[in-house]
């Protein structure tokens, strides 16, 4: 007698009930403030939504001290959404990196996630081979571990508008929280429309004679016992060069930053973040747009006179007192496209009822493809759209909650290594300088003022920046006699300067250096073949054992790193056999990807292997952090 199946009862997880609320918790992982800015607009339109129920927004770094304490924590987690970006080679954000390790190393018990029901929205880009890895890993996992997924995790596409991705996203949300947020009884509340609230911080203006005000903007927060994103040194340009010859009409900077009684340190391979200014011409034209006086004096608050916060918890962090001059040289993104979010912003301040309505229209569900066409697609400066609608002139305390963004740093390789160069910091920036399909010349904010900057060698009124460092694990193994194969195109090089800077000290010093390869591509020889000098010294005094280039422009086809590598393949596979690594450095959506299908062919060919075997051998390699790439 064969007996029936019993029947598997799957018990429903409960809503954990804090103070006869149901308690939600809306998670970040967030590098430039978009997926932290998701959280709180969900969590915000859930308060209005749901009254018996309560919404935290939690910085995923916050949020536990320790992989022991994470695990505590999520296990009595009952409801919870994820908002998870993806940057570079499928890497979490750094408020996420903690937390991203721990939970894909699978630490916790067999189906611990039980008592959860979950959504998770991804942030990432299109472009990328690892489109929204972070999100989709976390997602499943969950699963994996006995969560209950409300929603199909969101792939939000920064490609396109990632605005609308999460507003799709967002629509599967709502039905699934009224059934497990409403009371029976409780039907007033079913869906009221929410339409977002113009975000406005408090603005008091000051007198500019007031001392105690004065010199509060960042860059003076030298004597931090850390500095990060939030708590960046100010460091001297100590120099700057032109890398490209002058018959290149494009251009790549060499900068060095002095570091000296900073406390800043740093090791090869590590990133440095850079906050920057807008230039004088942009921000006369963003005083011109918003008829504002330029030294006005004032400071933003997030909360009201009597102490009580401003609408919710959405506003981005207040910046410290200082002139609107400095406010929009330092703080405010003016060159993004503006998002839609901006443009309801604009409209609720333009004096013209038909730019408001126009403004209104773009932003709506039935202006997505316009919106796609004529802001996204054409690129157009969130300036350009105020100069089209000239009547839109918002307050201060709007400007910067609500229409410009907080500019954010910029990362670089660093290109130097402290063996060489304890007190410097190097990089290698190329110049980013096209013509948008407005006709605008959009030039790179950054790349920009590095290339314009001025270094304590020409002046002792040099440039200078807030800056700080980002750990990598772009590093040299740690046994110097294991063989390294390096590739890196253009300013793709950076890094492996600082390696072979590295590597020469440590030569210097007495270890024993295993074999080194270098594939090193540019246009032509004479324009921007950067560090040619350096790179023949490292050569000759054997940090590297050989020096291999591929000129892309010099001959009647192109020339690539990639080409280079087929022509070494089996140098490259004896290295690999030997343990060694292999490092890709520079553009992640055509050379990385270029150069990751070479790698296969020529393990696939010279190892003798069918693809599955070549595929999990790669796999191997990066699952070892031996192959490791450092890719924007
Ligand atoms: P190109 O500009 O002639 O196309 C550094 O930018 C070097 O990388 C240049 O020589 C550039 O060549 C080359 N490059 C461009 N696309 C590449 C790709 N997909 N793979 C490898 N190198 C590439």
């Amino acid at each position: 007698v064969v007996e029936a199946p019993k029947p598997l009862i799957v018990k429903e997880p409960e809503v954990e009930v804090d103070d006869g609320k149901k308690k939600v918790t809306i998670f970040f992982g967030t590098q430039t403030g978009t997926a932290e800015g998701f959280a709180k607009a969900l969590a915000e339109e859930g308060k209005a939504r749901y009254e018996k129920a309560t919404f935290k927004v939690v910085d995923l770094d916050d949020y536990a001290a320790d992989d022991e304490e994470y695990e505590e924590k999520l296990k009595k987690e009952t409801l919870a959404f994820f908002f998870l970006a993806t940057y570079g080679d499928g890497e979490p954000t750094d408020n996420a990196a903690r937390f991203y390790k721990w939970f894909t190393e699978g630490k916790g018990r067999e189906e611990w996630l039980q008592n959860l029901q979950f959504g998770v929205f991804g942030l990432g880009n299109r472009q990328y081979e690892h489109f929204n890895k972070v999100a989709k890993v976390v997602d499943e996992l969950i699963v994996e571990h006995g969560g209950k997924r409300l929603v199909p995790v969101g792939l939000g596409d920064d490609d396109q508008c990632i605005e609308d991705d999460f507003t799709a996203w967002r629509e599967l949300v709502w039905p699934e929280l009224d059934q497990l947020l409403r009371d029976e009884d409780d039907t007033a509340t079913v869906s009221t429309p929410y339409t977002a609230a113009v975000l406005e911080y408090r603005v008091v203006v000051h007198d500019p004679a007031d001392a105690s005000l004065q010199d509060k903007s960042w860059g003076n927060a030298n004597g931090h016992a850390v500095h990060d994103a939030q708590h960046p040194c100010r460091a001297n340009v100590a120099v700057r060069k032109e890398l490209h010859t002058p018959e290149s009409d494009r251009s790549c900077t060499h900068l060095e930053f002095d570091i000296s009684g900073t406390g800043l340190a740093y090791e090869t391979g590590d990133h440095v973040g850079v906050y920057c200014e807008n230039h004088i011409e942009i921000v006369e034209e963003a005083e011109r747009l918003l008829d504002l006086l330029p030294h006005t004096y004032f400071s933003v608050h997030i909360d009201n006179e009597d102490g009580t916060p401003r609408s919710g918890s959405s506003l981005p962090p207040p910046f410290p007192p200082c002139t609107l001059r400095t406010a929009l040289t330092r703080y405010a993104d003016l060159l993004s496209s503006p998002k839609k979010s901006a443009l309801l912003a604009l409209a609720a301040h333009a004096s013209d009822p038909s730019e408001a309505d126009r403004l209104r229209y773009l932003a709506s569900p039935a202006g997505k493809d316009e919106y796609a066409q004529w802001v996204v697609a054409s690129q157009r400066s969130l300036l350009e759209v105020m100069a089209e609608f000239p009547s839109a002139k918002p307050p201060i305390g709007v400007f910067f909650a609500g229409v410009a963004p907080r500019l954010q740093p910029r990362y670089y390789s660093i290109s130097s290594s402290p063996r060489m160069a304890p007190s410097r910091i190097h990089v290698t920036c190329a110049l980013v300088y096209e013509k948008t399909p407005t006709g605008r010349i959009h030039k790179g904010l950054c790349s920009t003022w590095m290339k314009n900057a001025v270094p304590l060698e020409e002046s002792r009124d040099c440039s200078w920046a807030p800056i700080f460092v980002r750990q990598s694990n772009f590093k040299l193994p740690t046994d110097t006699s294991v063989p390294i194969v390096m590739i890196g195109p253009g300013t793709g090089l950076a890094p492996f300067r600082g390696f072979l800077q590295e590597r020469l000290a440590l030569k210097e010093a007495g270890s024993e250096l295993g074999p080194a390869i270098l594939f090193f591509g540019c246009r032509n020889r004479k324009m921007d073949y950067i560090y040619e000098d350096e790179l023949n010294n490292f050569a000759e005094n054997g940090a590297i054992s050989e020096l291999v280039v591929a000129f892309s422009r010099e001959g009647p086809t192109k020339e690539y790193v990639q080409h280079k590598m087929l022509e070494k393949a089996s140098d490259i596979w004896n290295m690999i056999s030997q343990g060694g690594y292999v490092y890709v450095c520079g553009d992640a959506k055509g050379m990385a990807r270029d150069v990751h299908r070479t790698l296969h062919t020529i393990v696939q060919e010279q190892g003798s292997m069918d693809s599955s075997k070549t595929e999990s051998l790669v796999k191997n390699l990066q699952m070892n952090g031996r192959y490791l790439r450092d890719v924007w």
